[in-house]
């Protein structure tokens, strides 16, 4: 297992590029994502025969677009991220399905969209079943089990056992398979995912599963997926997952179905912070400098409107400052780095529960740019319009070149939509 890297408290480039010319020339904050790292965490999967991208960890089109062409797949969660995909140029339909719909219930939209679009559903479940097959009887479906068990970087992030809504609860499989042959849907594909940001200890235990599931519906299946959640190294001394090791988990299980079966049996993964987590950076600039008694803040202009990682999970970004000036050498200082927005919670060095912590950060004054690291995944996805402030925009550097990939939100794109009603008893 190698370790992960360190990100000095002074940077001066993203992917190469000067971080003082990319805010000059963009704007902060600003999201830039390293096309490379995407490509080469694409290439460190190649042993599954396919890495379906779940789209939820950063759905700009330029990125799905760069993940189609390096042959990743698409996990797709809603009628809009499937018009993201489809928007990128992946097909709906095909052997393998270059886009799957994975959820636990449909809504109007997205249940009219697989069925125009003939787009591989993966059922979360019972309801699922029953809607989509009363609809389109006689299509293959994918079946999401949830194993009994999961885990997460965070409680939030858990998504097996018995206090999480995702999957159909696996001692619930053979009504399922009753209702699949109700309607004629084939159940071809099995998929388990139990959390997001676990570890391998955790994710071994989903191949005995699969395992045992797959063998109870039979030889029908002709595709398991191993879900996503990969852990990626945040903290300074974590290190990245053995691949190998897992595949390997995966290959054997696999094999012994395949073996059962007398046919082939594909193995995809489903991982989303892993292709792009550590690609992505949010690039701010400290606004302020101020002292509350004994505790120094950096306040910068983004806030958890920009990135929510901190304020929902305590999640550790790595930070650096890269200094206007260029001047290196500067001591380090313990400070607390918070954003703009009108609400206490708003503090990027902070632990579950929101407990603030300082970090030592190089000494630094307004006008200094922050850079927060590893912010490619659940970064501008989750981010929102409160307070009023706009949508960052996006950077993609691919070869030496940044290009603008979303821009600033406008004025009037925030308030495209909203009406003040007439008053006719004024
Ligand atoms: N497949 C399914 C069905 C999922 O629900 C998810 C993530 C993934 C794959 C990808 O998981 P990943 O490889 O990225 O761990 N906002 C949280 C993460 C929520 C993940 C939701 N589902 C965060 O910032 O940590």
């Amino acid at each position: 297992m190698s370790k992960g890297p360190t990100y000095p408290t002074l940077c001066t480039e993203i992917a190469g590029l000067a971080v003082v010319e990319l805010a000059r020339r963009f704007g902060t904050p600003l999201f830039v994502y390293d096309a490379d790292r995407i490509v080469q965490r694409l290439r460190d999967l190649a042993a599954f025969d396919h890495v379906r991208y779940a789209a939820k960890a950063c759905s700009n089109l330029a990125v799905l677009d760069l993940i189609r062409r390096h042959g990743g797949l698409v996990d797709a969660v809603s009628a809009w991220e499937i018009r993201r995909a489809l928007a990128a140029r992946y097909s709906p339909s095909g052997d393998p399905p270059p886009m799957v719909y994975t959820a636990d219930i449909f809504d109007a939209e997205s249940l009219d969209l697989v069925i125009q679009q003939g787009i591989h559903v993966n059922c979360g479940s019972p309801d699922m079943i029953d809607q989509y097959g009363r609809r389109a009887p006689g299509r293959a479906i994918t079946l999401r089990i949830n194993p009994g068990f999961g885990h997460g970087h965070s409680r939030k992030t858990n998504t097996g056992g018995e206090s999480s809504k995702h999957g159909i609860w696996h001692e619930q499989l053979d009504d399922c398979l009753a209702r699949a042959a109700r309607y004629g849907l084939a159940v071809t594909g099995l998929h388990m995912h139990i959390g997001s940001g676990t570890d391998l200890e955790h994710l071994a235990q989903v191949c005995g599963a699969m395992e045992k599931v797959a063998l109870q519906v039979g030889g029908g299946v002709r595709y398991i997926s191993a879900g996503g959640g990969l852990p990626i190294p945040y903290r300074e001394g974590e290190s990245y997952i053995d691949l190998a090791a897992y595949h390997r988990l995966w290959d054997a299980t696999r094999k012994r179905l395949q073996a059962a079966f007398g046919h082939p049996v594909r193995l995809e993964i489903e991982p989303g912070r892993y292709v792009v987590g550590e690609s992505g950076s949010l690039v701010t600039e400290i606004r302020a400098v101020k002292r509350q008694r004994d505790n120094l803040f950096y306040l910068v202009d983004a806030g958890f409107n920009n990135l929510a990682r901190p304020i929902l999970y305590g999640a550790y970004h790595p930070m650096s400052i890269a200094p206007a000036d260029g001047s290196g050498d500067r001591p380090a200082v313990d400070v607390i780095v918070g954003g703009p927005l009108c609400e206490s919670g708003d503090i990027f060095t902070q632990e579950e529960g929101g407990f603030v912590v300082k970090r030592p950060l190089p000494q630094a004054t307004v006008g200094d740019l922050l850079v927060i690291h590893c912010t490619g995944a659940y970064g501008f996805v989750m981010s929102s319009n409160y307070n009023s402030k706009p949508l960052a925009p996006e950077v993609l550097v691919h070869r030496g070149v940044a290009h603008l990939v979303r821009r600033r939100q406008r004025f009037e794109e925030l308030i495209a939509g909203e009406q003040i009603p007439d008053r006719q008893d004024e």
